[in-house]
């Protein structure tokens, strides 16, 4: 039995069959992986208790899904294709028998660390193989993997180390990312020497740019001497369907980032049934995911789904620009690459080069290519049509987030009809609904709400890492009943479904995902900020930058902006820097002292006629300050 998609047809008779009887469903699918026993219950839980579960009572460890099962079969097939930031540099190529080998050996070495099944490990990497070795060894023991993505301050590290209570961190002495090398190993230095982070015992560092680092005798192991004589036969930890399978680190409206938390059995089966599906990988071709790790996409779609189905999967250290804009293609052309999934925002920079970087290769090997991460707009998706796909390539427009494990809505390549900017209907599982502000469903078939989905499939997020109150908070009680997804949405005449963007104080630039919350508290920590307002405007190659109105004390100097600056990459990061800051007397605030950041987004989109209605407002003239002094390039 298998759980591929061939044709339009099935598709639609999956998907009835996903909602009239959803468990008999999904234990059809269940069924094609290994257990080591069987489940006894397919789901329980619902968006109102909060208390969702797949596969209850089933036992399984997903490493023995991605490798071992495959070993019989394509051992020595090529699991791993690695690409190094310089093009000089030669490729690293990794069968199922050595990935397997790989895994088995670094799991062997966590557990010589000290490492238990259920303990927390932080990967704070490059895109190097070390790290997606390093995940499936931690999955192999059960340990839990958090990766932190390599763009994370010292701060946000540490914050993510606290909430986790990781005994073990795993990172680089540096990583290359184009003609810059990311000082990995001294931001974990940094971080450990902050509040909070006692929980580590051991930082174990793998050397890849060989610069000169500090390494303390106690607490870092060199990861070569660390592997020393290790064994390559590990088995693998027999791990409940619910037991964590990993947390990874997301931002939210409000607060702090939330540890989003996925579970061992449901996770797997989703990612790898979205993968099979969506992308349509046949024997010999060679599929490329151009994301990090440190996100989802990594997860779902560089190193489990591919792995569960027994394709090969490519990473790639480097950046689409470097040395110069053509390296995507060059890459798709020296590997004959078939299938391709890359975000907006580097479509839209790469766009922005010229044609000439993108004609001079030869892309006719590429079969399907893909976007996620950010809404794509339409010029980006006709020139990634005509360009790269050469309008004969589907494009797989991929609706999904951190919190549900994989894709939810999105055409299958060459199956499902394509509409530009559509990420067109849903995946067999998915329930999505359009509410309106009421909570109603929007039962007309065209139609704009807040998306929700009104049953659990296999991938849904299990709990927020330690606060599962504000999982219930955050996702299911805005519209009770249902999980909230925080995006908007239309629907055309067809079903298909387009996303519009996020409705809360979350902004994607460049396909981060970032809180205005955390931007704003991270300008607070400058000592002349008075109070500040973020918001998110439409940006050319980002989707969206970020906006910063700042009110500062006297004491402010000319330098507070370069201040401001620092500031934010400090506790978070360089991918929060705002783009723009706009110094002002006051914040327009209701007379309940809340901010009224409808008002603000439309000054900082420069839309100055439709303000609506102001009058709550405590001072009403601060708008008219703000729109003067507002900045418009
Ligand atoms: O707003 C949606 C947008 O990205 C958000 C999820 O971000 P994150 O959890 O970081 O996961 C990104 C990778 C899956 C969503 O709430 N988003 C993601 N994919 C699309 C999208 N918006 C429009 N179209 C997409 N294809």
């Amino acid at each position: 039995m298998s759980y591929r998609i061939t044709d339009f047809d099935q598709y639609k008779r999956d998907y009835d069959l996903s909602v009239q009887n959803p468990e008999s469903f999904w234990e059809n699918v269940a069924e094609n992986f290994t257990w080591d026993k069987k489940w006894t219950k397919v789901q329980s839980g619902n968006f109102s208790d909060a208390n969702i579960k797949w596969f209850e009572n089933g036992k399984l460890n997903i490493t023995n899904n991605c490798l071992d099962r495959h070993i019989p079969t394509k051992a020595n097939d090529l699991a791993l294709l690695f690409i190094a930031n310089s093009p000089e540099e030669i490729d690293k190529r990794f069968t199922f028998k050595e990935l397997l080998d790989e895994v088995s050996l670094t799991a062997n070495m966590l557990k010589a660390q000290g490492v238990q099944k259920g303990d927390r490990v932080i990967l704070y990497m490059s895109m190097v193989p070390e790290l997606l070795i390093s995940v499936l060894a931690c999955a192999r023991i059960g340990a839990v993997h958090s990766v932190v993505f390599g763009g994370f301050s010292a701060q946000a590290l540490a914050g993510r180390i606290e909430d986790a209570e990781a005994k073990l961190i795993i990172t680089n002495d540096g990583g290359y990312r184009g003609d810059k090398i990311i000082p990995l190993k001294n931001i974990v230095d940094e971080a450990l020497l902050l509040e909070g982070c006692e929980s580590v015992e051991k930082v174990i560092v793998h050397k890849r740019v060989n610069n000169i680092i500090n390494m303390s005798p106690e607490r870092d192991v060199d990861w070569d001497a660390a592997r020393e004589g290790m064994s390559l036969n590990c088995p693998a930890e027999s791990m409940d369907a619910e037991d964590t399978l990993f947390t990874l680190y997301t931002s939210g409206s409000t607060g702090k980032p939330k540890g989003i938390k996925h579970t061992v059995a449901g996770y797997m089966v989703w990612a790898a049934y979205t993968f099979e599906n969506v992308f349509q990988v046949e024997e010999n071709d060679l599929y490329w995911c151009t994301a990090d790790i440190g996100w989802i996409t990594g997860h779902s779609y560089i190193t489990y789904g591919p792995l569960l189905n027994g394709k090969s999967t490519v990473m790639f250290e480097g950046v689409p620009t470097y040395p110069d804009a053509s390296r995507f293609w060059q890459i798709v052309e020296k590997y004959k690459i078939t299938h391709f999934y890359t975000a907006p925002t580097a479509i839209r920079a790469l766009m922005g080069c010229g044609d000439e970087f993108v004609e001079k290769n030869d892309l006719s090997s590429l079969k399907v290519i893909g976007s996620v991460g950010e809404p794509i707009n339409d010029e980006a998706w006709h020139w990634y049509n005509e360009k790269v796909g050469k309008k004969k390539c589907p494009i797989v427009d991929t609706w999904w987030q951190t919190e549900t494990g994989g894709i939810m809505i999105s055409p299958l390549a060459n199956i499902t009809k394509l509409k530009p900017c559509f990420a067109t209907l849903p995946l067999p599982g998915v329930r999505p609904v359009l509410l309106d502000e009421k909570g109603q469903e929007i039962t007309s078939i065209e139609a704009e709400g807040n998306l929700c989905m009104k049953h659990p499939w296999p991938g849904v997020v299990r709990s927020i890492w330690g606060d599962h109150e504000r999982y219930k908070q955050t996702y299911f009680s805005t519209y009770p009943g249902y999980y909230f997804t925080g995006d908007g949405c239309r629907r055309d005449s067809e079903g298909f479904f387009r996303i519009t963007g996020r409705v809360d104080d979350v902004i994607n630039v460049s396909g981060h995902r970032i809180g205005t919350a955390e931007v704003e508290d991270a300008i607070d920590q400058h000592h002349d900020v008075i109070e500040a307002a973020v918001v998110g405007y439409p940006h050319d190659i980002k989707g969206q930058g970020i906006y910063a109105f700042v009110m500062v004390s006297k004491n402010a100097t000319e330098k507070i902006k370069e201040e401001i600056i620092a500031s934010v990459v400090k506790y978070i990061g360089p991918i929060a820097k705002p783009d723009k800051i706009q110094i002002v007397k006051g914040l327009p605030k209701t007379r309940s002292g809340k901010i009224m950041r409808r008002i603000l987004r439309k000054i900082a989109a420069a839309e100055f006629d439709s303000f609506g209605d102001i009058s709550t407002l405590l001072d009403p003239e601060v708008v008219e300050e703000i729109k003067s002094g507002a900045i418009l390039d």
